[in-house]
């Protein structure tokens, strides 16, 4: 069988920055692949090539379950099964925590009425937020903020979940919590997941394999253990230390 998802030859240029340099990869049905990379090494902006947000250079080719991805946009690609995450939460203010999430599954058509209702509520049990449902989003806690995202993205039923740094901001025991429920759902809705992330201690035990960015390009790929020792990933982090980029071993 095929990847689930393939990417080649992709390029995004911003003007005079390349920001995305000829990334080629795939990940296959089950995996969770973690992209690790310092500031700017355009991780998010690989998010939003693949989900529609933006459109790659010309020349480029994304196939994800058989579907040719490239000039699709963001909801045609949700329907299709691959649901994101932001760096920042997004939540839609002025909803509940319930509404949010009912929000989220709407692109899929796979839910209805009280089918939808109930599969909302049961994400929200399964990310620890069960009693929360009718609470206003912006009086969640951040830590509630960031489990809310992924009930929404989980709420579309994808088959492919993009993180973008779901531990920022939180604290050691939100982290240990937020990564049993990725684990959880990887077992669960047998997801495939690519992960984002800076803080290495909890990523390198989550993810099976990792891709590492540097200025737009892949620098290295393979095992967690081999990535970190790897030494173009550790002159990416280290050769940056006086930028203020933290390095790796700090996180
Ligand atoms: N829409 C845009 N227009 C112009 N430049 C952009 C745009 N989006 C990103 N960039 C630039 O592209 C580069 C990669 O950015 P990106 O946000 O993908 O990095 P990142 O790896 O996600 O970094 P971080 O770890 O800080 O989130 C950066 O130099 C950024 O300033
Ligand atoms: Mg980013």
């Amino acid at each position: 069988m095929s990847a689930l998802l393939e990417v080649s030859n992709l390029n995004k240029h911003f003007g005079g920055l390349h920001a995305v340099r000829n990334v080629n990869f795939s990940v296959e049905r089950g995996e969770i692949v973690g992209i690790l990379g310092p500031n700017g090494a355009g991780k998010t902006t690989l998010y939003n090539l693949l989900t529609g947000f933006i459109a790659p250079d010309p020349g480029a080719s994304v196939t994800f379950d058989g579907h040719k991805l490239l000039g699709l946009a963001p909801h045609r690609i949700a329907g299709l099964g691959i649901s994101r995450t932001f760096q920042l939460c997004r939540p839609f203010i002025g909803m509940s925590v319930l509404e949010n999430v009912i929000v989220g599954a709407l692109g899929s058509r796979r839910d209805h009425g009280a089918d939808l209702d109930a599969r909302a509520q049961a994400l929200l049990g399964q990310v620890g937020l069960a009693g929360k449902e009718g609470v206003p989003v912006e009086v969640l806690s951040y830590g509630d903020q960031r489990r809310l995202e992924i009930a929404r993205a989980l709420a579309a039923r994808p088959a492919l979940l993009l993180l973008d740094e779901p531990f920022a901001g939180l604290g050691g025991g939100e982290i240990a919590d937020l990564s049993a429920l990725i684990r959880q759902v990887h077992a669960d809705e047998g997801l495939t997941v690519i992960l984002i992330e800076h803080k290495l201690r909890e990523f390198m035990r989550l993810v099976g394999r990792v891709i590492a960015l540097d200025f737009g390009e892949v620098i290295a790929q393979g095992l967690p253990e081999d990535i970190v020792r790897h030494p173009a990933v550790i002159e990416a982090y280290i050769g940056r230390d006086a930028t203020g980029t933290e390095p790796a071993h700090a996180a």
